[in-house]
């Protein structure tokens, strides 16, 4: 994903989780008898609050959950994906901010590791390679299709991305294993981990879907798909795909129509998670918008010892105060995701008070039980949880000056704000705009945006504004038929295949929506389907999630193999399903 990702909650620990089980359970069921013996005579009334999404979603009779158990118990199908996993770290397709469009100059040496990654992946995925469509688009950017037999059934669509973020080469030594090695480790909570950049973000799931098809091709070579299934891969999603999925989705958007897929999953969102006793999987249904905007400032030169009273810098950190001053407003509205995702916690969880739990019930009625519940999300999660309930700014990049006894001449600054879900790039960028009109007024500067005059240019001097590709808050992907099964399928996959063996209880799996902060090339794919989930299954400890884009990336290898197993299985469910 782009941008760097911050894991919302606790990861569950999940082997620790098993042998601690019994214990715990016991030393729970102690406590809520003795809480619930002292609370009988006040109990406030509980509130259930309006349905919600995660309500009903249903494990799912499509999902084929003993083939999926084989599939997990083939030890021979586990060793090979983990070398096939370590092939395409050991390729160091890192994408630079300054990549040149392929279109242009596909020999640029910036792309010489993609063509070596595509002749890994035929290697490894011989059968997918020789059965099926692969299509190079842009030079590299993958279309593989295995055409269904029933052509009025819209396909479905599995995306995952070539290209990781560079790893700076100041942090090389770092890393406790070369960033490009694929060294595997034991742990003994965890398993086996592999080590590089690129194996969590994001050729996890491209080995995870390639080898799901891999092995229905060689495994059950008697399945025909009736409903068409679609793997697309774009190169450069990490700044921002504008030359892979970019040019992947009108092809597809020609070949099966506007709204002509039935699903998209790509990366986002992990896995489970346990929070407030509560197992958890949110699939992102929504994603933040983006704008981003670079502000140049022009003022006469001259020696530093006659100066004006404020130098272009001296405004340029001005604008940046003033814009920094004031936060946009965070919201709680039935509108974004998120506010499903924590009052199907609240609903969900016995550990929450009955307080808090009927605020969230009533969150959406309530002015009052609205705030306190915003207020209480801000301060239990903080930063992190905040930036899913509002828009927010950052200035990234700062230039200026040439000399130590010159006036700056020209300061260039760069802000890149995220969109909340209910807000609009008109509203971001009319709100920093009006800040740099105060302090154009101020100082009687001129404003240009995007090569339109709002204010003339003065002796004094000019803003010049531009900004690329503001993108809008993703459409929010619908609660209906398409979603039930991809959540039910999910709730399946590990209420019946992966909690059995986990734990020594069955354990309840709520599925709700959520959104992603950063985004991915599904910002390029809105008009192929309504339905897009950002979701990525397995387990994973924070200590991994945190080392996406940074030093050390890794992943714990059991995580992939529920890649290939969900895959595998939402693929045979989509395929019979009426829908
Ligand atoms: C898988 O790899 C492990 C470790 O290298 C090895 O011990 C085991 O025999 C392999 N299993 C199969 C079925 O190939
Ligand atoms: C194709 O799928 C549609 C929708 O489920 C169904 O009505 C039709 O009978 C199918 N056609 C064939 C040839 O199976
Ligand atoms: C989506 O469709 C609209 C017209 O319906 C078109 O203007 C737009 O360019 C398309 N978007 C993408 C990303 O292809």
């Amino acid at each position: 994903m782009s941008s760097d990702y911050i894991p919302i909650d606790r990861p569950v620990p999940f082997l620790r989780a098993k042998r601690n089980w019994i214990l715990s359970a016991f030393a729970t069921f102690l406590v809520v008898c003795v809480y619930q013996a002292s609370r009988l005579a006040h109990r406030p009334p509980a509130v259930h609050g309006p349905p919600l999404i995660c309500d009903s979603v249903h494990t799912v009779e499509e999902l084929p959950v003993h083939k999926i158990r084989k599939l997990l118990d083939d030890k021979a199908l586990y060793n090979q994906t983990l070398a096939k996993l370590q092939n395409a770290v050991r390729v160091p397709t890192e994408i630079y901010d300054t990549a040149v469009n392929p279109e242009i100059d596909a020999q640029d040496k910036a792309w010489a590791s993609f063509k070596i990654l595509h002749q890994q992946l035929a290697k490894d995925f011989p059968a997918v390679w020789s059965q099926l469509d692969i299509e190079i688009v842009n030079h590299y950017g993958l279309i593989i299709t295995w055409a269904g037999s029933n052509s009025t059934l819209k396909p479905v669509m599995l995306a995952a991305h070539q290209d990781v973020v560079p790893v700076e080469r100041k942090t090389w030594n770092k890393w406790q294993h070369e960033p490009f090695s694929g060294d595997l480790t034991e742990d003994p909570e965890w398993g086996t981990l592999l080590w590089g950049r690129g194996s969590f973000d994001d050729k996890n799931q491209l080995i995870g879907i390639l080898q799901a098809i891999e092995y229905m091709l060689t495994e059950e070579p008697e399945f025909k798909p009736e409903r068409g299934i679609v793997v697309a891969s774009g190169f450069d999603e990490e700044i921002g795909g504008h030359f892979g999925a970019a040019y992947i989705a009108p092809i597809l958007e020609e070949r099966y129509g506007k709204d002509g897929i039935l699903s998209i999953i790509d990366e986002g969102v992990v896995g489970v998670k346990e929070i407030e006793n509560v197992m958890i999987a949110a699939p992102g249904t929504g994603e933040k918008g983006r704008f981003d905007l670079w502000i140049h400032l022009n003022t006469p030169g001259g020696h530093s010892s006659v100066p004006p009273d404020h130098t272009s810098i001296g405004i340029a950190a001005k604008v940046i105060s003033e814009i920094e001053s004031e936060k946009f407003p965070a919201l709680f509205t039935e509108q974004n995701p998120e506010s499903q995702y924590y009052r199907c916690i609240a609903k969900n969880s016995d550990s929450i008070s009955p307080r808090v739990k009927n605020d969230f019930a009533r969150a959406m009625q309530s002015p009052g039980a609205n705030s306190r519940v915003l207020k209480y999300l801000i301060d239990t999660g903080g930063k992190k949880t905040e930036y899913l309930f509002r828009s927010t700014h950052a200035f990234d990049l700062i230039q200026g000056g040439i000399k130590a006894n010159a006036l700056p001449e020209t300061v260039s600054f760069f802000v890149d704000s995220r969109i909340a879900i209910e807000s609009s790039v008109a509203e971001v960028s009319e709100t920093l705009l009006a800040k740099i009109m105060k302090v154009a007024e101020k100082y009687d500067l001129g404003v240009t945006s995007e090569g339109k005059e709002l204010r003339p240019a003065t002796p004094n001097g000019n803003f010049k504004l531009e900004h690329s590709h503001p993108l809008e808050p993703a459409p929010v992907s619908p609660d209906n038929e398409v979603w039930s099964l991809f959540a039910g399928s999910i709730k399946t996959f590990y209420e019946d295949v992966i909690f059995p063996t986990a734990f020594a209880e069955p354990k309840e799996l709520v599925v709700a929506p959520s959104i992603m902060t950063a985004n991915t090339d599904t910002a390029h794919y809105w008009n192929l389907t309504r339905n897009i989930y950002r979701y990525q299954p397995g387990f994973a400890m924070e200590d991994t999630l945190s080392t996406i884009h940074s030093v050390d990336e890794h992943i714990n290898f059991d995580t992939v193999m529920h890649v290939v197993a969900f895959m595998y299985g939402y693929i045979h469910a989509v395929n019979t399903a009426q829908i």
